[in-house]
């Protein structure tokens, strides 16, 4: 079995790096001469719509010098003629990585089985880990300069939340998460955000209303509290009354505190106009950073040679 980046543990060791790799790529001018995916074929496939994640996918191989190939699933056999496990032995035969947006996280779980070449997560119900590099990337980039960042969530507790709780406790962060009844994050998950922060000194803690969450936070972030494959669900919404990131509500958070979504926003539910295009947000810089964080994912898992030789190359800061 190939590595897998299923979810944002699934590299701890790396992710300080991975972060410091992005950077790298995005600020450096030389970046562009650095080619470590040439005569290397990506095979996404998408199960659900995507912009950001796909588009970002797309120009970063490119971008890295191989060659992307995004996939519809209702364009493949997958799913009406064809196993996962199938699919992913054929594919292996023929491209360089894997990417994969689905529903239950056990059908990326299973394409990453049946490979032998690395498979990354583009988001399953439960977890979207290449959101997580972003995000981190992020608030490295833009939040107020303190060690332990102040990280608020508001909103659903589901695949988003996930790997933002993981990856914010492994680089020691404090997080505090507001979600309505009902719609907590996976136990399982807290349960290992917690082990992390035992480690690195960081906090995870349910709050018990937004306004709670939000006090003196230096990151708010919220997510659409009707996910992907949820749209049926007519009451879902009434759920989340109270909810809404709106400028009062921030108006307790530190005063350099950054707003985050990862997009895409339904305007004036999770989020009001004002917090999305206030002077706080930092929406478009986020949904930037996945294509600079990806390219460091992908050298990560494509080319080991060019990862470990990257910072040598590139002159980076105390590589
Ligand atoms: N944030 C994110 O994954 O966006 P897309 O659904 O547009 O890819
Ligand atoms: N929770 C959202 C994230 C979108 C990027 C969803 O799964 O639809």
């Amino acid at each position: 079995m190939a590595e897998r980046f299923l979810r944002v543990d699934d590299l701890v060791e790396d992710l300080d790096r991975l972060l410091s790799w992005g950077e790298s790529l995005k600020n450096d001018p030389e970046a562009g001469d650095f080619l470590p995916l040439i005569d290397m074929t990506v095979a996404s496939i998408y199960e659900k719509p995507s912009t950001r994640t796909r588009i970002s996918f797309e120009v970063g191989v490119k971008q890295l010098g191989g060659h992307p190939m995004a996939l519809g699933a209702n364009e493949m056999q997958l799913g009406h003629k064809e196993s996962i496990a199938d699919t992913a032995n054929v594919l292996s035969r023929y491209v360089q990585g894997i990417t994969h947006r689905g529903f239950g996280h056990n059908d990326v779980a299973e394409l990453a089985e049946s490979s032998t070449v690395p498979v990354i997560n583009a988001l399953s119900d439960e977890h979207h880990p290449c959101q997580a590099i972003a995000d981190m990337m992020t608030i490295r980039e833009f939040a107020p300069e303190v060690e332990r960042q102040k990280i608020a969530w508001i909103g659903d507790g589901n695949n988003v939340l996930h790997d933002l709780m993981l990856a914010a406790t492994i680089l020691g962060h404090d997080v505090r998460y507001a979600t309505p009844d009902g719609h907590e994050p996976l136990s399982s998950v807290v349960s290992d955000a917690e082990a992390f922060a035992a480690q690195s000194g960081g906090t995870v803690k349910r709050s018990s209303s937004a306004e709670e969450a939000v006090e003196d936070a230096t990151v708010i972030y919220t997510d659409v509290f009707v996910s992907m494959g949820q749209e049926d669900d007519k009451n879902k919404l009434q759920d989340f009354e109270g909810y809404s990131v709106t400028g009062d509500l921030c108006s307790s958070a530190d005063d350099d505190h950054i707003f985050l979504h990862c997009l895409p926003a339904n305007r004036g539910v999770e989020v009001t106009d004002e917090v999305m295009d206030g002077p706080h947000s930092r929406v478009w810089d986020q949904a930037e950073n996945r294509l600079h964080a990806q390219k460091s994912l992908l050298t990560r898992l494509l080319n080991d040679a060019a990862w470990d030789t990257y910072g040598e190359v590139m002159g980076v800061e105390g590589w």
